[in-house]
């Protein structure tokens, strides 16, 4: 289970800064960016290619530090936490998915839904975790591992995984960007059913529009600034 209750809203940034150093001086890749995230509310970030959305995911989800600004999980200043308390307030409560599946290849399928139900100390993390590739429609493939599974079902496991702790808040980044047109679609299926079931937030990268049109609210970036809907 979860550590402790979790009151606030899942995600609020407030004028977010992120200034990374390169060998042609500092780039600014977020410049000040808001963006608030209401409970159970599913929000797609959209903008070009380099305007700064994966960036967004990695401050918003605490895998980086900003550098001015503030981001807040479930009503908690990251700032004030150290690692710790930051693994700690994530765990089982915020999950990511990527458009590069990053399953762990050495783990059965079987075993990538379980892990992080292990690492949050969840009873029953295989029997959990078995019921959750059915879900995904993939009990026949447990006991495969990544390299024998095609793309879509690649992510139909991570969504699992992603899904299986039942966490508030879900981070996706172009989930569906390394799928054909029909895994894709059905990723997007599995992956709305599955957010709304958990009734977990969704923040949403994607480049497609009709995936963004199922967001409850579109949140479109440039250039490192939030320029509509945050
Ligand atoms: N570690 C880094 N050091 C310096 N610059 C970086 C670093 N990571 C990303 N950038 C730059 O920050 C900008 C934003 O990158 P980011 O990956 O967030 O864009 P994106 O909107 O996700 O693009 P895409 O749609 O192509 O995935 C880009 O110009 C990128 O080159
Ligand atoms: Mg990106």
């Amino acid at each position: 289970m979860s550590d402790a209750p979790a009151p606030g809203p899942p995600l609020v940034l407030e004028a977010v800064v992120l200034t990374l150093p390169s060998a042609a001086g500092p780039v600014e890749i977020l410049r000040g960016v808001d963006l608030r995230v209401a409970a159970g509310e599913r929000v797609a970030v959209t903008g070009p290619s380099g305007c700064g959305k994966s960036s967004l995911i990695a401050v918003a989800a605490g895998l980086e530090r900003p550098t001015a600004g503030r981001v807040s999980l479930f009503g908690k200043d990251l700032a004030r936490l150290d690692e710790d308390a930051r693994a700690r307030l994530r765990r089982g409560r915020v999950s990511l998915v990527f458009q590069a599946f990053h399953l762990l290849p050495n783990m059965t399928a079987l075993e990538n839904v379980a892990a992080p139900l292990e690492i949050a100390r969840r009873r029953g993390a295989a029997g959990l975790a078995g019921e959750w590739l059915d879900r995904v429609g993939l009990s026949a493939r447990a006991r495969h591992y990544p390299h024998q599974l095609s793309g879509g079902e690649q992510q139909r496991v991570a969504l699992a995984r992603a899904l299986a702790p039942r966490p508030a808040l879900l981070f996706a980044d172009e989930p569906t960007g390394n799928l054909d047109a029909a895994n894709a679609a059905m990723v997007a299926e599995l992956m709305f059913d599955l957010v709304r079931d958990c009734g977990a937030a969704l923040v949403l990268v994607t480049h497609d529009p009709a995936l963004a049109a199922r967001a409850d609210r579109r949140a479109a970036m440039s250039d490192g600034h939030m320029v509509q809907g945050a």
